[in-house]
């Protein structure tokens, strides 16, 4: 029988690449998303790549009542996948209490509705923020996590253990996914990350200078004790990351979890720093990027990568695409925006 995922925050970044996968492995999707960070036009756009449509929606995972709804009327549901909740790890130190209500408060309801609906199952998109700036490398899901330096931090912090311990208590089974960098954008241009002002994050500061929104790109310190001095990351493509999702729900849905909660990092393994995806993006795209060395960004680990063992081994899960896709196809989706709505360059 079809398998039906609840996937909120599925109209977002991570979450419209992980519809697609679903839709794509035959499960009927099902996405609560308020558009707070979202376009509905992605909607279409996830129709147009699989040729079937998700139900959508257009609710708030803040409001218990609207949730509770949704569980009557689409039961039964098998899993649910949580993306929903804010991600800009700036704007949490400055307004704290606007991640702990809406990155707390939903996975509350979610679970109470589970409890209610009789769903066991649930995804949680973690991070590697967890860890901070970690000991040792690379970074194994038994590293103890260091105290959070943002409250978006804390809120994947308090998220999984209020999971663990959910799990312990109640019937319900957990796959904590802890994300490291994702990039990229699907092979068709048609889903991507959307713009929020000026971008916090490499990769979109890279293609945003490539195509003229922004003169110049800094690089953060080159200073840093590794080979070429800058920052290392370990990035992984969206659409692998979007798998890791499908085989996160095959491994609850054929009763194969070792126990009831269960963490794994998804990353490549391979640690890449700010000067080779700068190279590689400007080899890959031949375009060339206006860029200067500049200070250390505060609160910048040097270097953090996955160990990714558990996930090849366990979940079965690998990621296929190399830094040369990322690059590709981040700048494809670039190029693909700006020809839909030209930027100004600031
Ligand atoms: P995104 O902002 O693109 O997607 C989040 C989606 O959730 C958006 O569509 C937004 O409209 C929706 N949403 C937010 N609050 C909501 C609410 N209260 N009710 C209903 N919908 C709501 O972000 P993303 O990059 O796709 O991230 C997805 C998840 O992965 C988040 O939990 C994020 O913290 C986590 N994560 C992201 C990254 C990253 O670099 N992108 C890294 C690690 C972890
Ligand atoms: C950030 C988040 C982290 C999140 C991760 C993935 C912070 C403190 N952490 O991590 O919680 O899980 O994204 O989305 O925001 N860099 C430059 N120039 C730039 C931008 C970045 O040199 O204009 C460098 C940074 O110094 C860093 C690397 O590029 O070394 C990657 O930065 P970024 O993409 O912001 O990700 P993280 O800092 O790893």
């Amino acid at each position: 029988m079809t398998k039906k995922i609840l996937v909120t925050g599925g109209m977002g970044y991570i979450g419209s690449h992980t519809v697609v996968e679903l839709l794509q492995h035959g499960y009927e999707v099902v996405i609560a998303d308020n558009l707070c960070n979202a376009n509905i036009s992605v909607l279409e756009c996830m129709s147009t790549i699989t040729q079937k449509r998700p139900t959508f929606y257009n609710i708030d995972v803040c409001d218990k009542e609207a949730l509770s709804y949704l569980f009557e009327k689409e039961k039964p549901l098998d899993a649910v996948i949580h993306f929903a909740a804010h991600k800009a790890v700036a704007e949490s130190v400055q307004k704290p209490l606007k991640y702990f209500y809406n990155n707390i408060l939903p996975l509350l309801n979610l679970l109470e509705c589970m409890l209610v609906a009789d769903c066991s199952n649930i995804v949680f998109s973690s991070s590697a923020t967890v860890y901070g700036d970690p000991d040792g490398l690379p970074v194994k899901e038994t590293t103890a996590f260091k105290k959070a330096l943002s409250a978006y931090g804390s809120t994947k912090q308090i998220g999984e253990d209020m999971l663990e311990k959910t799990s312990a208590a109640e019937n319900i089974k957990v796959i904590s996914l802890r994300y490291f960098n994702p990039v990229g954008a699907h092979e068709s241009a048609l889903i991507g990350e959307l713009p929020l002002g000026t971008p916090n994050n490499l990769m979109p500061y890279i293609t945003q200078t490539a195509i003229g929104k922004i003169k110049q790109l800094t690089v953060y310190g080159n200073d840093y004790d590794t080979a070429d001095g800058t920052c290392i990351r370990d990035y992984i493509h969206v659409v692998d990351l979007a798998k890791a999702h499908v085989k996160s729900c095959e491994r609850m849905l054929e009763d194969k979890m070792e126990s009831r909660y269960e963490v794994f990092n998804i990353g490549t393994g391979i640690g890449c720093s700010v000067l080779e995806l700068i190279n590689s993006f400007e080899t890959e795209n031949k375009v060339q990027l206006n860029y200067t060395i500049g200070p250390r960004r505060a609160g910048d680990a040097a270097a953090i990568y996955a160990d990714v063992s558990k996930a090849n081994t366990v979940l079965q899960w690998r990621a296929e695409k190399n830094i040369r896709d990322m690059v590709k196809d981040s700048w494809r989706w670039e190029m693909k925006l700006h020809n839909a709505i030209p930027q100004k360059t600031t």
